[in-house]
């Protein structure tokens, strides 16, 4: 096949370039090139005479029932719930994450599994040696004995292989270690990441093959990182935890075969990773009920509640500016409910260092959780321990008033089902709940109930 050029085109202006530049001629933004195959294998068609489409258009109403897609169960249960049932064939999932959070250890797990439903799995090794990707194998509990391991980095030989074998299932790990010859940028910039990962999803579409894609993230977001292929892929995850903690969650933030949101939970062993059944059983499991400044919160992941503790730890502070640490939540959030506690309820934080920790490893995302922060900061700031059989729900808002959220009573029948009795939640809104509801109005009415 004859080598394509490339050009350099503007992200922010799309812009043609025959030379990398710092800065684009046409809106002159800076580091905005990014380098673009052009030839016969990528090129558009623009009408040329005589090409033809591989298959002719199709009515939606003339597709059998039997052709919608099937899918391929992994029988890891939370992998298989978070992408929507299970693997579609013909699918590109990208699987993003921190570097050693286990993405290598999902996936070979996940191949094993579908090599023993029958599924032909192909690894694509890039990062690491056969003997690395061997000894993983040894430690797990699933026989990854018949997964197919093929130590290369270039797109072409992988793909071409892949569809020598028969594979089904196809796995790159990872993408910033792929490249294709037809770009010169070096494997892992984003002209590279991008075009590997249109091929994928051009031989995935081809042969019906699924392709699962490893990408790294930094904790910064990262630069040629899975935030530029989400557009170009079917389904994107994210594998997340706290280096501090064992469980890792698998979270689906875009899904063209199934719902969006999900969340799987994981808990990394001496032998692999293990769903986690009953995740808010496990996340309390530890929790000293006694002490202050701990608080419970149901949060909603996906469409299942799931209870986590938030530990909150008010001390006078040494010297200087007082810290503010947060753990599991946005430092800003934090900064907010602090000011609207001092401001609207007269509890004063501003001498005192102030530490959040969100234990699990899981992340408040939702504002639903702001009354739970605020409560446990209160109890930590009187020393006093809010009731031990008590969940918090509910947005604060910057009065100080607590607002209502949403599924409030599915987040509390699951309190109740761990032996929750009492429910602090938001005045306005009508609850049909069997646990006991306190409605509190605003953070002072809060923090004078904790401190009665
Ligand atoms: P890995 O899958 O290599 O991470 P990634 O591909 O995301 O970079 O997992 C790395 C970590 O997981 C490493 O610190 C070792 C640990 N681990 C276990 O604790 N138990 C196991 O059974 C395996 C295979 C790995
Ligand atoms: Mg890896």
């Amino acid at each position: 096949m004859a080598k394509g050029h490339s050009v350099y085109r503007c992200t922010e202006c799309g812009a043609e370039h025959s030379k990398w530049a710092g800065k684009c001629d046409g809106c002159g933004a800076w580091n905005t090139l990014v380098e673009e195959a052009v030839g016969r294998t990528t090129g558009p068609a623009r009408g040329r005479k005589g090409v033809l489409p591989a298959s002719p258009p199709v009515r939606l109403s003339e597709i059998a029932a039997g052709r919608t897609p099937t899918r391929w169960r992994t029988g890891i249960a939370e992998l298989d719930f978070v992408v929507g049932g299970g693997i579609v064939p013909g699918s590109l999932i990208l699987i993003g994450g921190e570097p050693g959070i286990g993405k290598s250890t999902l996936l070979l797990q996940c191949a094993a599994r579908l090599e023993a439903a029958g599924v032909p799995v192909l690894y694509a090794a890039g990062e690491e040696s056969v003997e690395q990707i061997q000894l993983r194998a040894a430690r797990l509990t699933e026989d990854a004995g018949r997964v197919q391991v093929l130590p290369e980095v270039r797109l072409d030989a992988i793909t071409a292989q892949a569809s020598a074998s028969g594979t089904r299932v196809l796995i790159v790990d990872s993408i910033q270690t792929t490249y294709t010859d037809e770009l010169e940028g070096a494997p892992g910039n984003v002209g590279q990441v991008r075009e590997c990962a249109a091929r994928l999803m051009r031989f995935a579409k081809e042969t019906g093959t699924a392709v699962l894609l490893i990408g790294h993230v930094t904790r910064t977001g990262g630069i040629a990182g899975p935030k530029t292929l989400e557009h170009i892929v079917d389904t994107v995850l994210y594998f997340e935890g706290e280096s501090s903690s064992d469980f890792r969650i698998l979270r689906c933030v875009k899904n063209r075969f199934g719902s969006v949101d999900e969340v799987g939970i994981f808990q990394m062993t001496a032998s692999g990773l293990t769903p986690v059944a009953n995740p808010s059983q496990t996340f309390l499991a530890g929790r000293d009920s006694g002490i202050s400044g701990s608080a419970v919160t149901p949060l909603l992941e996906g469409s299942r509640p799931v209870l986590v503790e938030i530990q909150a730890l008010a001390a006078k502070s040494g010297f200087g500016t007082p810290q503010r640490v947060a753990t599991g939540l946005d430092h800003r959030r934090l900064a907010v409910l602090l000011a609207v506690l001092e401001r609207r309820a007269g509890l004063r934080f501003s001498d005192l260092d102030v530490f959040v920790n969100v234990t699990s490893g899981m992340r408040l995302v939702e504002p639903a959780s702001d009354l739970a922060v605020v409560a446990a900061l209160c109890s930590s700031l009187k020393d006093r321990a809010v009731p031990p059989d008590a969940v918090f729900l509910g947005e604060v808002g910057l009065g100080g008033e607590i607002r209502p959220v949403a599924a409030t009573e599915r987040r509390l029948s699951e309190a109740e089902r761990l032996g929750f009795r009492q429910a602090f939640v938001p005045a306005r809104g009508k609850l049909s709940t069997s646990i006991a509801t306190i409605p509190v109005a605003h953070v002072a009415d809060l923090a004078r109930r904790l401190a009665a």
